[in-house]
């Protein structure tokens, strides 16, 4: 079943790997709130259930629960596939007395019927440990470094992790694309947001490109002081690459202002810059579920 927020994200492994599309009539009324009807008989039936929860996370989030109860009540086993998963990045406390989102919508999930999930890139392995039913994330980053290699015209560019947590990822775009990579420092303040940026002590970006990735880019913050530093330092060619391109408001904008050259995404978010399709690796890894079966 294709869910509100998927159009393309549903229905393009749907068609690789030839299932057919759950016929569903949604309906909204005037305050917003939807109400699903499904035609067929769902007893005893395996359904994938797409729908990324991309800002506004929780009305996406509503959209998934209502579906999947209503699939689950009527005897259909459910398979949450959320290529974007909301409230992933609070997958732990950071301050003492802090809520752990990602757990209270793991038992959401769980509690609406939800068999299975996956999802693409999920921000850290620790969120994966909050879910009590199997759930797996599979990678959009080897697409994502075809595709910079192929299409964007770069002189032997250094790969760059904003931060710690992006340190893994980075280094297997850069093995992919036959490049080094190097790690940024970012600090950020938990009550204010505000982040801090360190480049390694001794880099001198005059000249060079840079590849900055990261797992998503949401306020653009983060790619933007990376970009800063490396423009500051005189690099020739920043591009940003992000698994789900959030790109909240202005910060398309903002990017380019701070120095960005260009910026590729995938589909997990629909966005001006989804230029790699998310959808291959996630409907590779169904096709191995499935043929398990
Ligand atoms: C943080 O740990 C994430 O990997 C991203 O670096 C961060 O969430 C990006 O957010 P923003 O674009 O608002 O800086």
């Amino acid at each position: 079943m294709v869910g509100p927020s998927s159009q393309e994200f549903g229905t393009k492994p749907a068609k690789r790997m030839g299932l057919p599309l759950l016929a569903v009539t949604t309906t909204e009324f005037p305050a917003g709130e939807i109400k699903y009807k499904f035609d067929e008989k769902l007893d005893g039936l395996e359904v994938l259930l797409v729908q990324p929860t991309y800002p506004p996370a929780d009305r996406h989030y509503m959209q998934l629960f209502l579906a999947s109860h209503l699939l689950s009540q009527e005897g259909a086993r459910v398979h949450a596939v959320i290529p974007y998963l909301g409230y992933a990045r609070q997958g732990k406390a950071f301050l003492p007395g802090e809520i752990v989102s990602l757990g209270i919508v793991a038992h959401l999930l769980r509690s609406v019927g939800v068999t299975r999930v996956s999802t693409v890139d999920m921000h850290s392995a620790e969120g994966l440990a909050l879910f009590s039913m199997p759930i797996y994330s599979v990678s959009a980053i080897p697409g994502l470094a075809q595709h910079i290699k192929t299409y964007v015209k770069l002189d032997d560019p250094i790969v760059v992790a904003p931060d710690a947590g992006s340190a893994k990822r980075t280094q297997a775009f850069a093995a992919l694309y036959g490049t080094k990579s190097i790690q940024f420092k970012k600090s950020r303040d938990r009550v204010t947001g505000r982040i801090k940026m360190e480049a390694p002590p001794k880099l001198d970006p005059k000249g060079r490109d840079y590849v900055v990735v990261d797992d998503v880019i949401s306020t653009g913050g983060t790619i933007a002081a990376s970009t800063e530093l490396l423009k500051k330092g005189g690099a020739r060619k920043v591009v940003a690459a992000c698994v789900h391109a959030v790109l909240l408001g202005e910060t398309y904008d903002k990017l380019i202002k701070s120095g960005v050259d260009e910026i590729i995404g995938t589909n997990t978010v629909p966005s001006r810059v989804s230029r790699v399709d998310a959808t291959e690796p996630m409907a590779a890894y169904l096709r191995t579920i499935i043929a398990e079966k």
